[in-house]
C-alpha cells in the first residue's frame, strides 16, 4: 500500500462532522453591534475610519468548535451551579503534551471561572503575610531585648521585569503590595531576561512569557535561571503564559513549571487561558498549573473567598471545546499572524524594538517612526488613523514606545500598511 492510498483508506474513518472549513482570516470581520471594547475605545467621536490596534484581542473569527459547544450547551435549560469535570484537567495535560511536548500532571491543574487577571490578583494574596502574624513589636520600656516577640518581617516586594503589560503594577497597587520593576536589558535583537541575583528580597517574581508588550519568547535557560534566583530568595515565580500558545512557527515556548529545575518547581506557577489563544476573553476563564499541593490548596481557598470555584458552566464549555477541537484553527491562525508580522516588520525595520516571536503585538520606538515620543499615540491617530497603546502604560521603560496589535484580517492589514507609509519610516 502506498502512502497515498493509506491516507485515503484512513480518511474513510474520519468523522466528517468534525471536518471544519479552513478559517477565513483575510476577509473583513465585522464586530459592529457586539459591544467590543477595543472598537469602543477607538471609535472616538469625530474620528471615523480609525483602525483600533490597541487592546489585545483579535479582529478575527474564533474557532467554530466554541460556537457549536455554546449552542449545544445552551439548548439544555439546566443553568444551575456546576461541578468541575475532571476530564478538563486531562484535556489541559493532553494539550501541553501535544502542543508543547511537555508532561503536565493533571493534578497540578486548577480550572478557573475567572480571567487570568483575576486569577493573578487572588494568587498574589497567597504570598501575603499570614493573617494573625504579630505586628512588629515595640520594645516595652525597661524590658530586655530578648523578651520581645519575634517581629513580623515586613512583606517583601513583588518584582517583575519591565516594560510589562501594565497589569502587574495595577494588580499590586490594588492588592496594596509593595512592588519593584526590574528594567529589562535590551540588545540588538531585543529584550533579554535579567540573569543576575535578584536585587533584594522578594515575595514573588512575575513574568509575562512570552513577553507582553514585545512578543519576545524567553529562552528556556534564562527562565530556568530566573526560577532558581526566585527560589533562592524564597519567592514564588508566577509565569503569565497567556500568549504562550500563540508562539509563532519556528520558536519554542518554555512552559515555566516544566522548564524550572524540579527542585524549584514547588515555587513556580504557570498561568494560561484559552481567552487569548482562541479570542474568547469575553467569557472569563483561565487555568493554573500549580505543582505544589499546599500552594494549590491555599490558592483554591483564596478563590473560594471570592465565590470562585473550579468548574464554571461557560468556562468549562468553552475551555473544553477549545482544547479538544481548536488545534487546527490555531495552526491556521499562527500562519496568518506570522505572515502579518513579516509584512509589518519588513516595512517598519529598526523602529521595531524587539523581534516579535509570538502573539500579535509589535513594540515600536516612536522616535524612529518620526513621532513625538511624549505624544506618539495621538500623533499616530491623527496622521494615520491607527489607534495604538501608549508605551507609558507599560511602566517607566515603556515611555516613547507604542504597542500595535496586528491581529487583523489580511485585507485590513493592507490598509494599515498603506497608512503607515505616511510616516517618516526608517
Ligand atoms: C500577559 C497578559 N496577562 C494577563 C492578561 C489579562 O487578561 P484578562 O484581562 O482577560 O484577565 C492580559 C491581557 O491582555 C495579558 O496580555
Amino acid at each position: 500500500m502506498t502512502e497515498d492510498s493509506f491516507q485515503r483508506t484512513d480518511d474513510r474513518f474520519r468523522n466528517l462532522s468534525s471536518v471544519r472549513p479552513t478559517p477565513d482570516f483575510d476577509s473583513p470581520f465585522d464586530r459592529a453591534g457586539t459591544g467590543s471594547s477595543k472598537w469602543a475605545r477607538a471609535d472616538a467621536p469625530g474620528a471615523p475610519g480609525v483602525i483600533p490596534m490597541g487592546l489585545a484581542d483579535m479582529d478575527l473569527p474564533g474557532p467554530p468548535a466554541i460556537a457549536d459547544a455554546l449552542r449545544q450547551r445552551a439548548r439544555h435549560r439546566a443553568y444551575g451551579y456546576t461541578v468541575c469535570d475532571p476530564a478538563g484537567r486531562s484535556l489541559v495535560a493532553d494539550w501541553y503534551r501535544a502542543r508543547h511536548g511537555v508532561e503536565v500532571d493533571p493534578d497540578w491543574v486548577l480550572l478557573l471561572p475567572c480571567g487570568p487577571r483575576t486569577a493573578l490578583r487572588i494568587l498574589l494574596e497567597t504570598v501575603r503575610p499570614e493573617p494573625g502574624r504579630p505586628e512588629p513589636a515595640r520594645p516595652a520600656p525597661g524590658r530586655p531585648e530578648a523578651a520581645r516577640p519575634e517581629p513580623a518581617r515586613p512583606q517583601a516586594p513583588v518584582l517583575f521585569p519591565a516594560p510589562e503589560w501594565g497589569g502587574f503594577a495595577q494588580l499590586c497597587r490594588a492588592a496594596r503590595l509593595d512592588y519593584r520593576e526590574l528594567p529589562l536589558p535590551i540588545g540588538p535583537d531585543g529584550y533579554r531576561l535579567p540573569d543576575g541575583p535578584l536585587p533584594g528580597p522578594a515575595s514573588a517574581v512575575l513574568l509575562s512569557s512570552p513577553h507582553n508588550p514585545s512578543a519576545r519568547v524567553w529562552p528556556a535557560d534564562g527562565l530556568r535561571t530566573l526560577a532558581a534566583r526566585a527560589a533562592e530568595a524564597g519567592a514564588l515565580l508566577v509565569s503569565d503564559e497567556v500568549h504562550g500558545d500563540l508562539t509563532h512557527p519556528g520558536h519554542v515556548h518554555p512552559v515555566a513549571v516544566t522548564t524550572a529545575d524540579p527542585a524549584h518547581r514547588h515555587l513556580v506557577v504557570t498561568l494560561n487561558s484559552v481567552g487569548k489563544t482562541f479570542n474568547c476573553s469575553g467569557i472569563p476563564s483561565s487555568f493554573a498549573l500549580v505543582p505544589d499541593p499546599g500552594l494549590r490548596a491555599r490558592f483554591a481557598d483564596a478563590l473560594a473567598g471570592y465565590g470562585l470555584w473550579e468548574g464554571g458552566l461557560l468556562e468549562q464549555t468553552v475551555q473544553q471545546a477549545a482544547l479538544r477541537e481548536g488545534g487546527p484553527w490555531l495552526d491556521a491562525l499562527l500562519v496568518h499572524l506570522a505572515t502579518a508580522r513579516t509584512r509589518l516588520t519588513a516595512l517598519l525595520g529598526p523602529a521595531v524594538r524587539s523581534a516579535p516571536q509570538a502573539s500579535y503585538l509589535l513594540w515600536l520606538d516612536a522616535a524612529a517612526l518620526g513621532l513625538p515620543p511624549q505624544d506618539a499615540r495621538r500623533a499616530l491617530l491623527e496622521r494615520c488613523g491607527l489607534e495604538a497603546s501608549d508605551g507609558a502604560e507599560f511602566g517607566p521603560g515603556g515611555r516613547g514606545s507604542l504597542r500595535l496589535n496586528y491581529a487583523l484580517p489580511g485585507s485590513v492589514l493592507t490598509t494599515v500598511l498603506e497608512r503607515l507609509e505616511r510616516l517618516d519610516l526608517p
